[in-house]
């Protein structure tokens, strides 16, 4: 079955789907992104990214490129048509077309694209069951990472960097020796005597949608949270670490630049937040 993409007012064929040479985000990276998960058949947490893609495009005065209820028709549209029952749906949205120039062109819509795949449910369960290893990296991003922008450079030859060590996700260290987040997930640890902790998201990192959901889980379950800063060598220390986005949900990090996270395997915890998620995420029928 050929997959489709949404494009500009269009559905066509993904293989043949295209923006224009001198679009914004193809020439400065000028244009912000969601990813959203599709679970059995539902959009999670859709009205959170939406009004997270709300907060990055008003940080950088990119228009909506239509109204929020359109966009919402057409993310199910192209879910739909893609046949996604377990898999992501990707959103990106530029300051447009224009002829190359530093400054805001007048007058250009935004450009916008949707795409949508299939994720094997079985594959990512296998993951859980083992756990990832992540590798640790000084943080050298812009300071406007609570934006979800498409400028993810770093974010790329960070993760590179990780593949090649043998590892699935990098965490990047501030200066002063916090874990700040990973490549493309939030990071979080569970102390020994069980309290959930991850960094503030008030500035520094990205205020990821899945790690909101999931403190509304720990408040479910009971456990405590402390929002604060962690060292690796806490981290490594730790009961439990694991990382946190729409594409891992909550997922066991086994390792630290090669050291073991308390005895190597998943701990209970993350797994315990995992099968409660669905259950309190948002769920909208795809
Ligand atoms: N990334 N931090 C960074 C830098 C991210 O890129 C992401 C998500 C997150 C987690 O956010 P959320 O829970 O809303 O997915 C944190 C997506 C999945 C990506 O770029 O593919």
């Amino acid at each position: 079955m050929p997959r489709i993409a949404y494009v500009n007012g269009r559905y066509v064929a993904h293989a043949e789907a295209s923006v224009h040479i001198e679009d914004r985000g193809y020439q400065f990276a000028d244009g912000v992104y969601e990813v959203c998960e599709v679970a059995r058949g539902y959009i999670v947490d859709m009205k959170r990214h939406l009004d997270r893609l709300d907060r990055s495009l008003r940080e950088l005065s990119i228009a909506w490129p239509m109204n929020r209820a359109a966009m919402e028709i057409v993310i199910v549209e192209v879910i739909r048509r893609n046949r996604v029952k377990n898999g992501l749906v990707y959103l990106q949205v530029t300051r447009g077309v224009a002829s190359r120039d530093f400054l805001f062109p007048a007058d250009t819509k935004p450009s916008v694209v949707v795409t949508a795949r299939k994720v094997d449910p079985a594959a990512a369960a296998k993951r859980v069951e083992n756990g990832i290893k992540v590798i640790t990296v000084p943080e050298n991003r812009w300071d406007r990472v609570d934006i979800k922008s498409v400028g993810l450079l770093p974010n790329v030859l960070a993760k590179q960097k990780a593949s090649e060590a043998g590892a699935q996700e990098a965490w990047f260290i501030d200066a002063d020796g916090t874990v700040k987040e990973g490549g493309s997930s939030n990071a979080w640890i569970v102390t020994r005597d069980g309290a959930l902790v991850t960094r503030p998201a008030e500035h520094g990192i990205l205020r990821g949608i899945t790690r909101t959901t999931l403190l509304d889980v720990a408040a479910k379950l009971g456990l405590r949270v402390e929002e604060r800063g962690f060292t690796v060598a806490e981290a490594k220390a730790a009961r439990e670490a694991f990382i946190s986005s729409a594409t891992t949900i909550a997922m066991p990090v086994v390792a630290i630049d090669g050291d073991p996270v308390a005895n190597g395997h998943p701990g209970s915890v993350v797994l315990s937040l995992r099968q409660a998620f669905f259950d309190i995420a948002e769920k909208r029928p795809a």
